[in-house]
């Protein structure tokens, strides 16, 4: 079965290949590396003993996709490819949108074109919006995300809907990622944020490796156990395990038709005071920070249900906090400059 993954040399897509290849599925890599290095997937060969038939190229290309079908058998797409800066997306909507709307409809036409009907998609918790009480259900209207980032990734689910409904033959999965971290056990891949990293996990590895001062806590009056932000953190290498449950899922339903969605988090809250705590106790480093004002859009607190993955999928996080800290700090020790 060979298996298309854009955005692949990506934080999650790297993590996600390891797993497809060790599982022995045939993979097919496209991205433009707009932030993400060709080096991300010579490891991933290194790691796994496989080669990746690796293609350069921006989604958006339709003709570089229609080339890409026509000279391959792809079975099923996973598509990462996307921009992620939740902040950067309100300054720029407009590229936003372009990349992760535009690129996401034009794969859905080259796959059509190539009748190819088996899609995995890359949502995330924010397509829930502030409106929904945690944890978050399949089954709840999706909000309205104030961002251009999420409000992208709700309109490719309803793309997903009204692409099903029109197409009985299409098959899609959308994946709601709770908040990945962590890396590869090896140490060897891992996440590679372009300058100052906007999300929690790689900040603070940045402070411990002694590249940034301090780290700040946006927010220590939330109403949460301890006033910080609560969110549901996943070792990355469970949510690639997600990717490959999801693609077996399809593999194995051949008369599902439709789109199904499954929240992929473990189901618990965890603060950002008990996040800096559990990274000290598992690497015996200390974080120096300091509370701020509240960042602009953070929600208080939001977990998952995650059971219709567990129930329907047979997938379920199995890792602890204290690998997820130790694996992400191994994989920043000791690449301190990522991959350059
Ligand atoms: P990432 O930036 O590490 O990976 C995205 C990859 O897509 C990169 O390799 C990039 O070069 C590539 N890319 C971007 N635009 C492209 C285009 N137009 N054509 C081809 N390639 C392109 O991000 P990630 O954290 O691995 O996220 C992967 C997916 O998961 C994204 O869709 C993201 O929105 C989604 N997601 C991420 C998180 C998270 O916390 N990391 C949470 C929820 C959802
Ligand atoms: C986690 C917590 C911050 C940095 C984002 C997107 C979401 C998904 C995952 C893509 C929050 C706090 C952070 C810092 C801090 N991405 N924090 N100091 O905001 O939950 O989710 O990434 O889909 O859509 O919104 O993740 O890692 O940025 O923040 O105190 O320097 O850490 O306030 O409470 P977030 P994050």
């Amino acid at each position: 079965m060979q298996v298309l993954v854009t955005g692949g040399a990506g934080y999650i897509g790297s993590h996600t290949l390891v797993c497809l290849l060790d599982q022995g599925y045939e993979v097919v890599v496209y991205d433009n590396l707009i932030n993400a290095s060709a080096e991300a997937l010579s490891r991933v060969e290194k790691l796994t003993g496989k080669t990746i038939d690796f293609v350069q190229g921006d989604v958006r290309d339709t003709d570089s996709l229609d080339d890409l079908f026509a000279t391959r058998s792809i079975d099923m797409v996973i598509h990462f490819a996307a921009l992620k800066a939740v902040g950067e997306s309100a300054q720029c909507p407009l590229e936003y949108y372009q990349n992760n709307v535009h690129g996401s409809l034009c794969l859905l036409e080259a796959m059509a074109k190539a009748g190819v009907n088996n899609f995995v998609y890359s949502s995330s918790a924010t397509v829930y919006g502030e409106a929904n009480p945690s944890p978050y259900v399949e089954t709840m209207n999706l909000g309205s995300p104030s961002s251009p980032y999420g409000a992208g990734k709700v309109m490719v689910e309803r793309i997903l809907l009204d692409k099903a409904r029109a197409n009985p033959n299409f098959r899609a999965v959308s994946l709601r990622y709770f908040n990945p971290i962590g890396a590869h056990p090896s140490g060897d891949i891992g996440e590679d944020p372009t300058g100052i990293p906007n999300n929690l996990l790689p900040f603070i590895t940045q402070v411990a490796v002694g590249k940034r001062d301090k780290l700040r806590v946006f927010g220590g009056e939330y109403p949460t156990s301890d006033g910080t932000c609560v969110r549901d953190y996943l070792h990355v290498m469970d949510l690639a395990e997600g990717h490959v449950a999801a693609i077996d899922w399809l593999a194995t339903q051949p008369s599902f038709r439709g789109v199904e969605a499954f929240n992929l988090g473990t189901g618990n809250g965890i603060s950002v005071l008990e996040i800096i705590a559990s990274f000290e106790a598992a690497t015996t480093v200390k974080i120096a920070y300091q509370t701020v004002e509240p960042r602009a859009g953070d929600l208080p607190a939001f977990w998952a249900n995650a059971e219709k993955a567990s129930n329907v999928l047979n997938w379920q996080a199995k890792r602890s906090l204290a690998e997820m800290m130790e694996d992400a700090w191994r994989w920043q020790s000791k690449n301190p400059n990522g991959y350059s």
